[in-house]
């Protein structure tokens, strides 16, 4: 069974800036359905799982959840009870199992044509894979990632709230600098960042768009458990602003005040253009040091 991305052409000039709906025919494929997963999940190398029993709500620190390898792997006991508890398990770096490489790279194709169609002369660099399976009310906290992403729904429905990216006001940029350059964040989430949220009524077979930094929590619908693939990914755009973030968070712990991006556009092309080699430059430093 091939996979397809719909409507690739929608998402003009919105892509890596404004997060948008799309739809995809791999609902229904074999290897996605949730016995097939059970068994990759078994098969990942343990430090690739993180599972959470807890009743997390949209303040619950996600960051930690994901990084503490410490949470009961047991799955023979969370996934039968997953209709009944609020159960949550993540899985990373799909595509490095043998089975499920050839499916990540069809999709890795598919994500890479919708960048092209709207008219982009690079792609997507650097895909990787996440698959979140959950109980029926579970909750995903607000949190915002390091990358673009494409999320695609394969069973249940859920609410997904994303919320605009380089905004003070939702998530501040210093936050951002700090998760990219490598470091552990707890998104501060309030009641009052709701009115900035566009609500996706998500179901199976859609897809939504999620970009870079972009604050966003979900909802699972009370129906049914949710399984959800995302595909994570950078491209020329991400690159350069993860360059200019990184960037301030080393100035800004030196004592400086960074512009934030999108403040002075020839001080972000210089940052960005400058980051590599003074990264480079602080690892000789440090290893001479
Ligand atoms: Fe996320």
């Amino acid at each position: 069974m091939s996979v397809i991305i719909l409507d690739k052409e929608k998402g003009q000039g919105l892509l890596d800036h404004k997060s948008f709906e799309l739809k995809h025919n791999f609902a229904q494929h074999p290897m996605l359905q949730l016995d097939s997963l059970k068994k990759l999940i078994e098969e990942l190398p343990r430090h690739q799982v993180t599972s959470s029993s807890d009743d997390l709500s949209l303040k619950t620190d996600f960051d930690a959840i994901l990084r503490d390898k410490s949470r009961s792997l047991n799955f023979d006991e969370i996934i039968p009870s997953l209709m009944t508890s609020k159960s949550y398990i993540a899985a990373s770096g799909i595509e490095t199992h043998p089975r499920y490489k050839q499916l990540c790279d069809e999709i890795t194709n598919e994500a890479r044509e919708v960048y092209l169609k709207n008219g982009r002369k690079t792609s997507i660099k650097g895909a990787t894979y996440w698959l979140f399976i959950a109980s029926p009310n579970a909750i995903t906290p607000f949190h915002f990632d390091r990358f673009s992403n494409f999320i695609f729904q394969i069973r249940g429905s859920k609410e997904l709230a994303v919320f605009p990216n380089f905004q003070n006001n939702i998530i501040d940029q210093s936050l951002c600098e700090q998760y990219c350059d490598g470091k552990s964040v707890h998104t501060p989430w309030n009641d009052n960042l709701d009115q900035f949220a566009h609500k996706y009524d998500f179901k199976s077979g859609d897809a939504v768009h999620i970009p870079f930094t972009s604050g966003h929590y979900v909802k699972n619908g009370a129906e049914d458990i949710s399984i959800s693939i995302s595909v994570f990914f950078h491209t020329e755009q991400t690159q350069n602003w993860s360059r200019i973030l990184r960037f301030n968070h080393r100035l800004r712990k030196r004592g400086f005040l960074p512009a934030k991006i999108g403040e002075n556009k020839i001080l972000d092309a210089i940052k960005a253009q400058l980051f590599p080699l003074v990264s480079i430059y602080i690892r000789i430093r440090n290893r001479l040091a």
